[in-house]
């Protein structure tokens, strides 16, 4: 099982650059016929990922690449997985419009590794448990973080026991 540990979720000013990011990609994902695709609260995530060490960041079910974008902004060497491919090509697309150099993988996150100090999810409710053992016996490095949305507006973050 997985430790839940305290996160600093003091709602942070965003710059004008970072808001036309988030309502672009918002605005293009609504062109995607994607049922899985729900949006966090990004204005949440932005916050929680700013007072973090920049490190590196992988979004596990990257969807619009709104937060992996985000992480990149921020100076995190981030990457995210995405499985579904018309989502993750509009992403691709997105973070080059905006001259970012975050990857998106075409893929499934429990069969593609990418090590990270900070992995952020949004899944379904049913995941959550499969997710959090994925984390728990496949993740490195061991201190490595997981954010993981109990809901767009509830993001926790869990560790490994003993780290
Ligand atoms: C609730 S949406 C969240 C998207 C994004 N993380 C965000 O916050 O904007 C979940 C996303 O995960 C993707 N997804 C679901 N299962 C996946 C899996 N096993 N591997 C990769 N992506 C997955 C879905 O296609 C969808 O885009």
């Amino acid at each position: 099982m997985l430790i839940e540990i305290p996160l600093d979720s003091t709602v942070r000013a965003m710059s004008k650059s970072v808001s036309e990011f988030i309502e672009e990609g918002l605005r293009r994902s609504k062109t995607i016929d994607c049922f899985d695709f729900v949006p966090s609260n990004y204005r949440m995530v932005y916050s929680v990922l700013r007072p973090m060490p920049r490190e590196r960041f992988c979004e596990w079910g990257s969807g619009m690449g709104i937060v992996t974008g985000l992480a990149e902004m921020l100076g995190f060497d981030a990457c995210g997985i995405e499985i579904d491919s018309q989502m993750a090509a509009a992403s691709r697309e997105l973070l080059a419009d905006f001259g970012l150099a975050a990857t998106i993988e075409t893929g499934d996150y429990f069969e593609i590794c990418h090590d990270a100090e900070v992995y952020f999810t949004y899944c379904w409710p049913g995941q959550m448990q499969r997710v959090e053992q994925h984390f728990l016996s496949s993740v490195t490095p061991d201190h490595a973080k997981l954010l993981i949305c109990h809901g767009a507006e509830d993001i926790r973050c869990k560790v490994k026991p003993g780290m």
